[in-house]
């Protein structure tokens, strides 16, 4: 089996940073040494089959983007990158797990969509993937299939209170779900807004004429996000469930889960870069038809509110479990499908490539620590999402999944294209960042050193998930 040495970094966990270096042997961490302590360790620097000098740098478990769509399905076209083009974006940027969304549509089979997603990953990956699945259609047969679902390793669904007609459930199907779910321990997520009034505004705003990008923010309030989260909660408390919010962007609704957790319920806030960085003023409200590559839901929410800064508060006290992507890009071209009509641009912004390094510039600009960094980027979407200690975590015995993090480095984004996505834009155009990526490491492999991708398609596995481990 191939040895490989990582020698010099500060190891950086959710408690603290210490130097260590890494013996790997074969997919798996062998054991963290004291540096320069031993003669083994200078052994190891002339005897290993790969040497990996991480001095001065960072020494993190190996990002767990817990929110993609590969290749999804929206609105009569499909997110533009593969899970071939998509995993290997998300490699570059220091992402070795991704947890995609199955997708069951209302009438079909759970168990049948479970395997089209299969279909589509098998072989296909560069990194290891899992799967939530989106359950489309709440009925009988979809609520018998969770216990199938967890055998297969797929251990949360993704229900939906908007997209009335396409996605949404109604509060008894997602209460039926929470209740089934709480006997199996399959966590329910939830995209919380509230699908029926927003489709009300939406109909009011394209009635008047206002048909620009901004308006897909201006019709998806706070308000009902807030709302959404709040009958979520209520919801799952009464069926004794855990709930895990996805894409969080209001901060009233953050405030609402970080209050149930303080009293003590099972609930977990998801929220993304594009919430903690970008706005409806800045972005989304970009003249013209510029804003459509920032249409998402949940939106882009107001600066001039305080949510960007309320979710950065939130995350610094530790009431975000997870910092995902919602990775669901669409090109140009895709985006224009909503010329003339906002409610038909495909939701979706694309960012799997910088997540790590996007929240870093919490860390470089003080807002949170590099433990904190490490907690929602790997360790804490392991354990809620049944990964933990296999992934997210720096120990003998897990999967050697690293990524050598320069704090020194610089990273451009967009520029001249220098991204990996198949996207023919950024969301972050022209930003140029503190931090870099340096040299990642997936199941023992050196994915991406020196500037150059060494990975490739297939060395990706599929990862059955246990149940989630952060539950009190
Ligand atoms: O705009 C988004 N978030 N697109 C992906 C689908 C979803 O609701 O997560
Ligand atoms: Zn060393
Ligand atoms: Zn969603
Ligand atoms: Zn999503």
């Amino acid at each position: 089996m191939t040895t490989t040495f990582v020698h010099g970094g500060l190891v950086v966990t959710p408690d603290g940073k210490h130097h260590a270096d890494v013996l790997i042997d074969g997919e798996r961490i062998a054991a963290l040494l004291a540096p320069g302590s031993t003669a083994l360790g200078s052994d190891l620097r002339s005897t290993a089959d790969v040497v990996v000098d991480a001095t001065g740098k960072y020494l993190i478990p190996g990002g767990i983007d817990a929110h993609t769509h590969m290749q999804m399905p929206f609105g009569g076209t499909e997110a533009s990158d593969t899970f071939a083009t998509g995993t290997e974006a998300a490699a570059w940027g220091g992402t070795t797990t991704i947890v995609d969304f199955a997708i069951q549509k209302p009438g079909e089979r759970v168990l049948d969509a479970l395997e089209s997603w299969h279909a589509k990953a098998a072989g296909q990956c560069a990194i290891d993937y899992g799967f939530h699945q989106i359950v489309g259609g709440v009925d009988h047969d979809a609520l018998k299939s969770l216990e199938a679902l967890v055998a297969e390793g797929v251990t949360s669904v993704k229900l939906f209170m908007a997209y009335p007609g396409v996605f949404y459930s109604d509060d008894a199907q997602i209460l039926t779900t929470m209740q089934q779910g709480a006997e199996l321990g399959v966590l329910t997520m939830m995209h919380a807004e509230n699908g029926i009034a927003i489709d009300e505004l939406v109909r009011q705003a394209l009635a008047r004429g206002r048909t620009d990008p901004v308006h897909h923010g201006l019709t998806r309030p706070w308000q009902f996000e807030e709302e959404a989260t709040h009958r979520a909660i209520r919801l799952a408390e009464v069926a004794g469930a855990p709930l895990y919010v996805v894409h969080v962007s209001a901060r009233q609704a953050m405030a609402r889960i970080a209050e149930a957790r303080s009293g003590g319920q099972n609930v977990f806030g998801e929220t993304c870069p594009h919430y903690l960085w970008l706005s409806l003023e800045e972005q989304l409200g970009a003249p013209g038809f510029e804003g459509a590559k920032w249409v998402c839901s949940t939106p882009l929410r107001s600066r001039s509110e305080g949510h960007q800064d309320g979710l950065w508060q939130h995350l610094r006290a530790g009431e975000v479990t997870a910092v995902a992507t919602d990775h669901c890009p669409f090109c140009l071209n895709q985006k224009e499908l909503g010329a003339g009509d906002f409610s038909k641009i495909p939701n979706g912004i694309g960012s799997v490539e910088h997540r790590i390094d996007l929240i870093y510039q919490g860390v470089a600009s003080g807002k949170i620590t590099a433990e904190q960094w490490v907690r929602v980027c790997s360790t804490e979407p392991a354990r809620m999402f049944g990964l933990y200690p296999r992934k997210g975590v720096i120990a003998p015995g897990s999967d050697a999944d690293l990524v050598v993090y320069d704090p020194c480095g610089r990273t451009s984004i967009g520029v001249g294209k220098s991204h990996h996505m198949n996207m023919d834009y950024s969301a972050y155009e022209g930003w140029e960042i503190e931090g870099k990526v340096d040299t990642v490491i997936s199941r023992g492999s050196v994915v991406v050193a020196d500037g150059q991708f060494h990975g490739r398609a297939g060395h990706g596995k599929y990862l059955k998930r246990g149940l989630a481990q952060n539950l009190t």
